[in-house]
């Protein structure tokens, strides 16, 4: 494992001209801040050495380097999910090489359900919480949240907080299942992150994430959800969430 993550690392080394220390998994609703990175080049996946191969054709794609304001940043644009048959090594193996590539800080973003009643559609919601393990004590970082609740002031943008629960997916949750996961102690649920969050963790990188709740699984509220308005409902997000990460990451 250790031989393949060095080796990927060192071929994206031979590439690379700039030493980012801060990298973006763009996830939904943060499709947008792509669009805003300067400098630009970009790195396919399927030319990475050990890098997870895409089973959609056309879809594999790709680490973009460049800068976001003044920080030169790594994002990658399609991340890789277990229900699409991945392993979790698989998973987290991008997360592995940042780390052997010098990346410190880990911005992440992702679309769930909230099973919180006091949150509306189209919150965004600071991660404060979720996995636990390896060392989980401070898996979203303090400081990181602090700067982006002062940010989400600043801009007048509302921002819940709460506990994320990551699901094996592919289905969204039964009514049942969103109780469960409240009871629980979540407040969103979905079917990335948690993963790649462990493993930053477990490499010392540290970790912003934010949500865009898409859905409810609230007793009363639950209806039909579907892919499609669940991304419907993270692009009319897209600005709000866009705004705090451009920013905190400037100030990271
Ligand atoms: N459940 C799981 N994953 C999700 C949901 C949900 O309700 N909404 C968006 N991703």
């Amino acid at each position: 494992m250790l031989e393949l993550i060095q080796e990927t690392a060192a071929y994206l080394k031979g590439r690379m001209h700039t030493q980012p220390e801060t990298a973006i998994i763009l996830g939904t609703g943060l499709g947008s801040l792509a669009t805003e990175i300067t400098e630009k080049y970009e790195i396919k996946y399927e030319e990475i050495p050990n890098f997870p191969v895409s089973t959609v054709e056309g879809h594999s794609g790709k680490l973009i380097f460049g800068k976001l304001g003044n920080k030169d940043i790594m994002a990658m644009q399609g991340r890789f999910h277990y229900y699409e048959g991945y392993s979790m090594k698989e998973v987290t193996f991008p997360v592995r090489v940042m780390r052997e590539l010098g990346i410190k800080t880990l911005f992440v973003s992702n679309a769930s359900g909230g099973t919180n009643p006091d949150f509306e559609i189209g919150d965004l919601m600071i991660i404060t919480d979720g996995p636990r393990f390896p060392d989980m004590s401070e898996a979203y970082d303090k400081e990181l949240i602090r700067k982006a609740n002062a940010i989400a002031a600043e801009k007048g943008i509302k921002v819940q907080h709460g506990v994320y629960i990551g699901t094996q997916g592919p289905t969204f949750e039964t009514p049942s299942e969103y109780k469960l996961f409240h009871i629980l102690g979540a407040d969103a649920v979905g079917m990335s992150t948690v993963p790649e969050v462990i493993v930053a963790n477990h490499c010392g990188i540290k970790v912003f994430g934010i949500s865009v709740i898409t859905d409810l699984g609230v007793e009363g509220k639950i209806v039909e959800v579907t892919h499609e308005e669940v991304q419907k409902a993270a692009d009319a997000a897209q600005p709000k969430m866009t705004e705090i990460m451009r920013e905190l990451i400037n100030r990271a």
